[in-house]
C-alpha cells in the first residue's frame, strides 16, 4: 500500500509531525450536541470540563432546514468556549449531502485553530478519507492552521465493513473509527429499528430435554463481530476504536451492557447522546478499582515484565503482564 504520507508530500508548508502517534488522550464519551439549540449552546462552558469530547453534530438528527443554523452555532460556540482538556469535534455530513463542502469550508477556516477532530460519516471506503485528507491540507495552509485536524471515521455501512483495513490505513490524520449500528443496520438490510444493544428475536436455544421445562435460551450480541473486527483493524492501524450510539435513553442497563461489551472488547469509548448517558460511560471506560489492584499485583510481582508467577491462584506470565499494563496505563490516563 501506498505511504499515506504522501498524500501530504505536495503541501509540505511546516511540515507536520506524524500524527499517527495520537496524542494521549482520554475520550471515553464523545459527547453529541446540536449546535442549532440556542439553550444547548449556553450549557456549553458548563459542559467543558465534565466531559471528555464535545462534539457539535451537523449531520443526521439535525433538521435540513437547520443545517446552516447549526454550521454557523458550531462555529459560535467554538469560538465562545474555553475547551481547556475537553476534546472539540464536529460530525460534518455525509460526501453524497449538499451541505458537506460548506461545513468544511466554513469551519476549518473559522475554528480550525481549535478543532481536534472531524468525523465523517458513512464513510464507504479510503477514497472518501483521501478526499478530506487533501482538503484538509490546503485550507490548513492558506489558513496557517499549524495543528492538523484529525479525522475519525463512522463504520456504518456494509462497504465501509468491507473496506475496513484500508479506511484505518487511509491516512496518518486517522484518529479513530465509531460503530454506526444504526445506519449499519439499514445498510445490511437487517431487520431492525433499535440504535445499538441486543434484539429479543436475536438468540440461541439450548438443545431440547426431556429434563428442561422450559428450554433455555440466551440473547446474542448483534454487533460482537462488527466490534471485534473495527478493533483489530483499528489496533492494527494504530488509531481508536469507539462504540457509537445507543439510542434506547429509557433503558440505561442495556445502554451500560452494550458500552461495557465494547469496553472488554478494546473500546476506548462511546458517544453519549443524552446527558444521562455521560456517567455511563465515565464509569464504563473507566477501569475497575479491583481489577487495577489485581494488575498491580502483576506488575509488582514481574517488575521486568518476564517469567512466570502465581498470583491469588492464577498464573501470571509475560502475556499477562501485558494485560495488566493495558489496565494500570488506563488507570494512570484517568487518575491525571
Ligand atoms: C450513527 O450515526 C448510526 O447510524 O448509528
Ligand atoms: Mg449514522
Amino acid at each position: 500500500m501506498k505511504s499515506p504520507r504522501s498524500f501530504f508530500e505536495p503541501l509540505a508548508v511546516g511540515a507536520p509531525e506524524p500524527y499517527r502517534t495520537l496524542p494521549v488522550r482520554l475520550e471515553r464519551m464523545i459527547h453529541f450536541v446540536p449546535p442549532h439549540n440556542e439553550k444547548v449552546r449556553a450549557k456549553i462552558p458548563d459542559l467543558a470540563g465534565t466531559v471528555d469530547v464535545i462534539l457539535g453534530n451537523l449531520e443526521d438528527a439535525i433538521p435540513a432546514d437547520q443545517k446552516e443554523a447549526a454550521r454557523r452555532g458550531f462555529i459560535e460556540m467554538a469560538k465562545a468556549t474555553d475547551f481547556g482538556d475537553t476534546g472539540l469535534w464536529t460530525r460534518i455530513n455525509s460526501l453524497d449531502s449538499p451541505w458537506v463542502l460548506d461545513d468544511v469550508l466554513e469551519i476549518v477556516p473559522a475554528v480550525g485553530d481549535k478543532l481536534d477532530v472531524i468525523m465523517v460519516p458513512k464513510v464507504n471506503g479510503p477514497w472518501d478519507i483521501h478526499y478530506f485528507d487533501r482538503l484538509l491540507a490546503q485550507l490548513e495552509a492558506r489558513h496557517g492552521i499549524g495543528k492538523p485536524i484529525l479525522l475519525h471515521a463512522i463504520l456504518e455501512t456494509a462497504q465501509g465493513v468491507e473496506n475496513i483495513s484500508a479506511i484505518a490505513q487511509a491516512s496518518p490524520r486517522m484518529h479513530g473509527m465509531s460503530l454506526g449500528p444504526a445506519d449499519l443496520a439499514a445498510s445490511r438490510g437487517m431487520k431492525t429499528t433499535r440504535v445499538g444493544g441486543g434484539h429479543p428475536l436475536y438468540r440461541v436455544f439450548a438443545d431440547p430435554s426431556d429434563t428442561q421445562e422450559a428450554r433455555p435460551s440466551y440473547q446474542q450480541d448483534l454487533w460482537h463481530y462488527t466490534i471485534a473486527r473495527m478493533v483489530d483493524a483499528c489496533v492494527a492501524a494504530g488509531i481508536k476504536a469507539f462504540y457509537g450510539p445507543f439510542g434506547d435513553f429509557q433503558d440505561p442497563v442495556a445502554c451500560e451492557a452494550q458500552f461495557q461489551n465494547a469496553f472488554l472488547m478494546g473500546c476506548d469509548g462511546a458517544w453519549s447522546l443524552h446527558p444521562s448517558q455521560i456517567d455511563i460511560a465515565k464509569r464504563v471506560f473507566s477501569p475497575d478499582p479491583d481489577e487495577v489492584a489485581f494488575a498491580k499485583k502483576i506488575i509488582d510481582a514481574m517488575p521486568d515484565g518476564s517469567g512466570a508467577v502465581m498470583i491469588d491462584g492464577k498464573m501470571q506470565d509475560d502475556a499477562t503482564w501485558k494485560q495488566a499494563k493495558v489496565i494500570v496505563d488506563l488507570a494512570k490516563a484517568v487518575a491525571s
